[in-house]
């Protein structure tokens, strides 16, 4: 299929990529390089051989997005461009409802000037919030604690109205856990900008020593250790989850929503015990007091996107802990080193 890829050049998009291109599919990236680089393109040609054409632009130029749009006459898109800082949301919430919200209009209108009806969203399960109960079904109810979260839910429900409206239309809303690790060969990975907000990056710099200790959120939390544990999911686990989805699309019409996670959730410690395996070291750490609007635990029921999509992930913590290091180790300081 021809795919356009909004923020295909950030961290789950490059990954995606890889997987698209892998299975035949061809792809138009659209990207602001905001928080993205064109290099990890350039790496996603060299693992591919694939044709990839690339235009640097924002998600909110509806002008610039239908040109692209009608050139490319794609048949699918996947959009993952956007805003995704939790903290950094509160205090912006007038460039994340922009940029995500606004973002996905813009989209929409470029899409229906290319009559383009399919459409794979980027969503979190920070939909969620406070968990009523776990593993979160599908059909938990939805109360974000974050404008951040705010912005994916609104998105959500703005494509679900637009799959309503149009009878040949297919969304497919995919809700991510945490997704960590690197693809296999080192060459693409996470590269945050400034100090990172999550634990592996973070965890990752600790390791090369650009930041001295890992600081960990509170260890008082009612789990096993007293650490938060959160739902892992390896990034090509979560690339591959797109192609199925991509699949999905093509087959049925309306909006659906799944869980893409492993079912399986890992404390800090836990993360911090395997990353240390994986340097082969362990890796300094102190314990804080708790970070404002952490949950306890979280993790995904995945029953939905195995039954409906036949996707799985397949890939553990120490393949997670591993591929990170070997990006990091690689490449410690990012696309720019
Ligand atoms: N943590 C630390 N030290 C750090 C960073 C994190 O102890 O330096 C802890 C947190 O307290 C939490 C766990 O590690 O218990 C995971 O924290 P992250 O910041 O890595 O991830 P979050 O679960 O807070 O949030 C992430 C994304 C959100 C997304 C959410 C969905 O950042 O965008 O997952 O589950 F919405």
């Amino acid at each position: 299929m021809r795919v356009l890829v909004t923020g295909g050049a950030g961290y789950i998009g490059s990954h995606t990529l890889v997987e698209l291109l892998g299975q035949g599919h061809q792809a138009c990236v659209v990207d602001s390089f905001l928080n993205g680089s064109p290099r990890a393109l350039d790496r996603v040609r060299e693992l591919t051989n694939g044709g990839l054409e690339v235009h640097e632009g924002d998600v909110r130029d509806t002008a610039f997005l239908t040109r692209v749009a009608i050139a490319f006459r794609p048949e699918a898109v996947i959009h993952f461009a956007g805003l995704k800082a939790v903290g950094d949301s509160g205090a912006r919430p007038v460039e994340y409802y922009d940029v995500n919200v606004g973002g996905t209009l813009s989209l929409l209108r470029a899409m229906e000037a290319s009559d383009c009806g399919r459409i794979i969203f980027s969503s979190s399960a920070t939909v969620y919030g406070e968990p009523v109960y776990l593993p979160y079904d599908e059909a938990h109810p939805l109360k974000p604690t974050s404008v951040y979260g705010q912005t994916k839910l609104m998105a959500e429900i703005l494509l679900t109205d637009w799959a309503k409206a149009r009878p040949e239309a297919s969304v497919m809303l995919l809700r991510y856990f945490n997704p960590v690790g690197a693809h296999a060969s080192g060459r693409i990975g996470e590269d945050p900008r400034g100090v990172p907000d999550n634990l592996m990056p973070f965890l990752a710099q600790v390791a090369t020593g650009q930041r001295d200790r890992l600081r960990v959120f509170g260890n008082d939390y009612p789990t096993p250790d007293g650490t938060g544990i959160r739902d892992y999911i390896h990034v090509v686990d979560l690339a591959r989850a797109h192609v199925a989805a991509l699949g999905r699309a093509e087959a049925v019409t309306g909006a659906e929503v799944y869980n893409i996670g492993t079912g399986r959730g890992y404390s800090v410690m836990e993360m911090l015990a395997a990353f240390s395996r994986a340097v082969g070291r362990d890796l300094p750490h102190e314990i804080m007091p708790r970070r404002q609007g952490d949950i306890a635990e979280m993790q995904a029921d995945c029953a939905k996107a195995a039954g409906v999509l036949g996707w799985r992930a397949q890939y553990d913590i120490d393949d997670m802990a591993g591929s990170l290091w070997g990006w990091q180790s690689a490449n410690p300081t990012g696309y720019d080193g």
